[in-house]
């Protein structure tokens, strides 16, 4: 085994892979602008104080997964590489003030994230993510649009058993008294809680619920749960977020005790899962709304909302759902191959006439037999060879069209125009 890999938790995305998750950043965007989000970037690394605040100090994320920089011992900054794209989005927002802009601001964003966690299949340390945000509405239409969107991601990428998993978490109207309840609940039975589940109790209760340890599971299900103690505010928005849904025809299931992993979050929670999938912690993507994010981060009191699908678990659901289903690598429109093996530069000046006409071609550029640069080409499953001889010093060439087995000379200056005219012959199902 090679001494130099990559590092643990990260993936090389090879061609095929890499291929992959372009067909889905493609759907993403053509998405995104359907839908009105323009794109944004921000850098893949902030302040550590966006995402601690952002974030919140008492998650995961925040504890026990950031990447933290240190690039210099006397630097006063630390930066930590982002482990979402919400926080830095928002403080984006609020640094350029992007509240004078007309609101909501639709935005969304395609790009790797970075969280130190225990590494296995779904779970690495550079993943990529499709983030979309709009600031600056409170809703609750825009949370169905944005449920709507996610879903018709996955739909669109070949995914059609995906659930949707949804709740509400309430507001800082009604939330601290339910959280009260909650932790007063766990209190009564911290014999019962498992060390983890104890120590968080102190930091973050909600969490609890959030908790995959078997031994917790009947605790939860006979906990509080926070639908019965909406205020009034957060009760009807969530009910109005459902009449939206299911005017839009979008299918969801009421999760009650759906929280989410981030401290963000107000009033509107959804994950998507495979279907059957759900108790696996594996969201294939999730989201919801953040009421006192932009505050947090130093705003004008703004409502949010938005969601992030994992692009690393797509790719892996769909490879479990169709495994025949890879991409496979493009075949060159034509090959231009040469009776004179050393003649390199023909081919290559040939391949680049036909390059800067914008064909995919590819010159042979070893120097083998006529023979064997003909085999190749078949394999690669080339549709043309362009063969160059001794006619090229008369401006000619040979076509050979290697699917229907024909050849023909050409006048090199409607090479390009034959192959373009052959090729969309070829494309709608006629004889060449
Ligand atoms: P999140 O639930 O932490 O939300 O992550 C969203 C998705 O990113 C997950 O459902 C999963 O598909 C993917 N993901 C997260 N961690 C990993 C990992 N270690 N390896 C592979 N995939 C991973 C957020 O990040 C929020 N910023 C979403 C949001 C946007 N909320 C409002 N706006």
């Amino acid at each position: 085994m090679p001494s130099a890999r990559a590092p643990r938790g990260t993936r090389d995305l090879l061609p095929d892979e890499r291929a992959a998750f372009a067909r889905l950043e493609s759907i993403a965007r053509d998405l995104a602008a359907r839908y009105g989000y323009r794109e944004i970037e921000t850098p893949i690394f902030e302040q550590a104080g966006v995402i601690e605040r952002g974030v919140g100090e008492a998650t995961d994320v925040v504890e026990k997964e950031l990447f933290r920089l240190a690039p210099r011992s006397d630097e006063r900054e630390t930066w930590v590489l982002r482990p979402e794209a919400t926080a830095g989005i928002v403080r984006a927002y609020v640094q350029h003030g992007l509240q004078t802009w007309p609101q909501p601001v639709k935005v969304s964003l395609v790009g790797p994230m970075f969280r130190y966690d225990r590494p296995q299949a779904g779970r690495y340390r550079q993943f990529w993510q499709w983030d979309v945000e709009a600031i600056g509405d409170p809703g609750p239409a825009v949370d169905a649009e944005q449920i709507d969107l996610g879903l018709r991601f996955y739909h669109e990428a070949g995914l059609a058993d995906v659930d949707v998993l949804l709740n509400s978490i309430g507001d800082g109207a009604c939330r601290p008294d339910y959280v009260a309840e909650l932790t007063g609940y766990f209190a009564r039975h911290e014999a019962r809680l498992p060390d983890l589940e104890a120590a968080r109790l102190q930091t973050n209760p909600l969490r609890l619920l959030d908790s995959k340890d078997p031994a917790m599971g009947a605790l939860i299900a006979a906990a509080p749960r926070i639908g019965d103690h909406l205020c009034g505010a957060c009760a009807a928005h969530f009910a109005a977020v459902r009449v939206h849904l299911d005017a839009l025809g979008v299918r969801y299931r009421v999760e009650p005790t759906l929280v989410r992993g981030l401290d963000y979050y107000t009033r509107t929670a959804f994950e998507y899962y495979r279907r059957g999938a759900e108790g696996q912690q594996q969201a294939l993507g999730g989201g919801g709304r953040y009421d006192g994010l932009v505050e947090v981060l130093g705003g004008r009191p703004t409502p949010g909302i938005g969601f992030a699908l994992g692009l690393d678990r797509t790719v892996l659901a769909l490879a479990e759902a169709d495994p025949s289903a890879v991409v496979a690598a493009p075949a060159p429109l034509a090959v231009v191959v040469g009776a004179d093996p050393a003649a390199t530069v023909d081919r290559l000046r040939v391949a680049g006439l036909l390059r800067a006409e914008r064909l995919a071609v590819r010159a042979e550029l070893g120097q083998r037999k006529l023979g064997r640069q003909l085999e190749a080409a078949s394999r690669e499953r080339a549709h043309f060879a362009v063969i160059l001889g001794d006619e090229l010093a008369d401006g000619q060439v040979r076509l050979k069209d290697l699917l229907a087995g024909t050849q023909r000379t050409v006048a090199l200056a409607d090479l390009a125009g034959e192959l373009r005219r052959a090729d969309s012959r070829h494309r709608h199902g006629e004889a060449v």
